[in-house]
């Protein structure tokens, strides 16, 4: 499949998407949203991906933001379904896929940037990365959940700072508050994202995905994360890359699992 806005590549059990507007440090336009979502739904369901990693091309950028000249001139329903169409098509979506999805992190990552690099199962990002939910500074608030994902990933007190001031933290910043789990230099950061990749494809595809399920479980409003938790445990044992798991420990082997 061929894309105007993203590249997507796959190699080595992993799915590469790059979005691919550099030169409007690849902020995320209506048609980069819905090619990400196509690109991601793809990904999912194709067996052989074990694990996703999205980044952004150019040393510069991640996602600059959502494309401010598109939205500029919305009114008040628009604006709402802005943020609605966006929420259910990426970055609610990223949020409940079954498939691991990895955010490396190149540069600046801001607004519905910062937002979707939230929405990811979790972040790795370079050393030059700059990362702020910048919406206040245009008279808007993030739209694309990042008032919901900050302060379960840093704190309600820092979420609140960074909203309030639309100011930009810098990677390290970024590593102490728990919004990326790892910084590294430019040159290494997909190597690194792809080692962490190869570390979580030689487990159970299928568990992972139930895993996913549970851990999200405890984000959504009215659901019971522990009911989730036992649901999805005792699923596991009628897998079977359970059969495998536990046969190959007990013959003293690798596990080699069969699911996705
Ligand atoms: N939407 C649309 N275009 C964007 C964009 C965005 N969110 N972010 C950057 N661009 C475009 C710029 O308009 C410019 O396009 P042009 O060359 O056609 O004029 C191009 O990308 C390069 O950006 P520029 O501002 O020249 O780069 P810089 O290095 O001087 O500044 C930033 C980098 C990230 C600080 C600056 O681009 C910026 O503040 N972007 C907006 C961030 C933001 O508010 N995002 C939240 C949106 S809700």
């Amino acid at each position: 499949m061929t894309y105007e806005n993203i590249l997507a590549n796959f190699q080595n059990g992993m799915t590469t998407i790059t979005i691919n507007r550099p030169n409007k440090l690849n902020a995320l336009n209506k048609n980069t949203i819905q090619e990400l979502h196509d690109a991601l739904d793809a990904a999912n369901t194709d067996t052989k991906t074990k694990v996703i990693i999205i980044t952004g091309s150019g040393d510069k950028a991640f996602v600059a933001g959502a494309d401010i000249s598109e939205f500029a001139h919305f009114d008040v329903e628009n604006g709402g379904k802005l943020a609605a169409k966006g929420q259910e098509l990426l970055f609610d979506f990223v949020e409940n896929l079954s498939t691991p999805v990895i955010a490396a992190v190149n540069g600046f990552a801001l607004g519905g940037g910062l937002e979707l690099a939230m929405a990811c199962h979790f972040r790795v990002a370079s050393d030059n990365a700059k990362m702020g939910l910048p919406e206040t500074s245009l008279g808007v608030i993030p739209g694309y959940g990042g008032t919901q994902r900050l302060p379960q990933l840093v704190g309600k007190g820092r979420a609140m700072e960074m909203v309030m001031t639309a100011g930009m933290i810098d990677a390290n910043t970024a590593l102490d508050f728990g919004l990326v789990n790892h910084v590294t230099t430019q040159e290494e950061l997909l190597p690194l994202t792809e080692k962490i990749a190869g570390k979580i494809m030689r487990n159970s595809s299928v568990a992972i995905k139930g895993a996913i399920k549970a851990v999200n479980a405890n984000y959504k409003d009215g659901v019971n994360g522990f009911k989730i938790e036992i649901e999805e445990f005792g699923n596991c044992f009628g897998t079977e890359d359970f059969k495998e798991g536990t046969t190959a420990f007990l013959e003293k082997r690798k596990a080699d699992f069969p699911g996705k």
